[in-house]
């Protein structure tokens, strides 16, 4: 508990992101995955292999954009490095790793970025979206990543705007759609190859491992076809309580379709 106050407090996090909640909730998500390491690490895992699988493919090794890269779990960073002449690492926050990982290396750029374009007009209760557009018309990105973002768009700020505005649970829902068809639609514009990795479906598991609940995680947008799937067990038994354990079905596709 100390280490996490600690943490928030010593975290630069921008206005209306901290105010909004973002920072609490990588806090969060920096303690849950130290007490559930070993259950993430296939995700993960598979995570930083689609992304390399990517890299591979790619003609052109200027400059690789991973936006949602504020904790790095998922990213494999020196495999970039050792493709690409520039990793530009785009998040609202950077957790500790990541801002000493750009210490470190001149390659290594940091991009405050909304990848919605919205916040700002969120944070203020007004639910019209922009369309975002940043590094569109950058030549030099040479593939584009998606990493475990798409899923968390609107869960700040859906949990902001309920408890600031009063908005309510339909009106989250529709915003959330917007949010994942938004981001969707951004993907799919970059002129270079494009990664998307997101969980999916929230299963919810008794503690024999019988299916309870099911959610879809990103509003019910359906996704391409094709990717490929896997599990993250994110909240084992004992993560949330004793008789329950959460498992994410995440989809990842190392070519994304877009408008190439
Ligand atoms: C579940 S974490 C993803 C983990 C991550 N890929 C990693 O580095 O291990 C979601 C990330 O998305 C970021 N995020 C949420 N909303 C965002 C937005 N509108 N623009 C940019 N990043 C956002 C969060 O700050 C957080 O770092």
């Amino acid at each position: 508990m100390i280490r996490e106050w600690f943490t928030y407090l010593t975290t630069p996090c921008p206005q209306p992101y901290r105010r909004m909640g973002f920072l609490r909730e990588c806090v969060g998500i920096e303690s849950r995955y130290r007490r559930n390491r070993a259950a993430w690490a296939p995700h993960l895992d598979r995570s930083r292999n689609l992304i390399l699988a990517a890299a591979e493919r790619c003609e052109n090794r200027d400059t690789v954009l991973i936006f949602g890269a504020g904790l790095l779990y998922d990213i494999p960073l020196s495999g970039l490095l050792a493709r690409f002449d520039r990793i530009v690492l785009a998040d609202l926050l950077f957790m500790g790793p990541a801002r000493r990982a750009a210490g470190s290396n001149p390659r290594l750029e940091l991009a405050t970025l909304d990848v919605t374009n919205s916040l700002q007009a969120l944070a203020d209760g007004r639910t019209d979206l922009s369309v975002p557009t940043a590094y569109l018309d950058d030549p030099a990105i040479s593939l584009v990543v998606s990493a475990n973002v798409l899923s968390q768009l609107s869960i700040v700020p859906n949990e902001f705007l309920e408890e600031r505005y009063g908005q309510a649970e339909e009106a989250s829902e529709g915003l959330g759609r917007d949010l994942v068809r938004a981001h969707l639609d951004y993907l799919s514009s970059f002129a270079c190859p494009a990664v998307l990795i997101t969980d999916e479906t929230r299963i919810v598991r008794d503690r024999t491992g019988a299916e309870t609940g099911t959610v879809s995680a990103v509003h019910d947008v359906p996704l391409p076809e094709g990717g490929d799937s896997w599990n993250w067990e994110i909240c084992p038994l004992g993560e949330i309580d004793r008789e329950h354990s959460v498992t994410h079905r995440v989809r990842g596709y190392s070519d994304f379709p877009g408008n190439r």
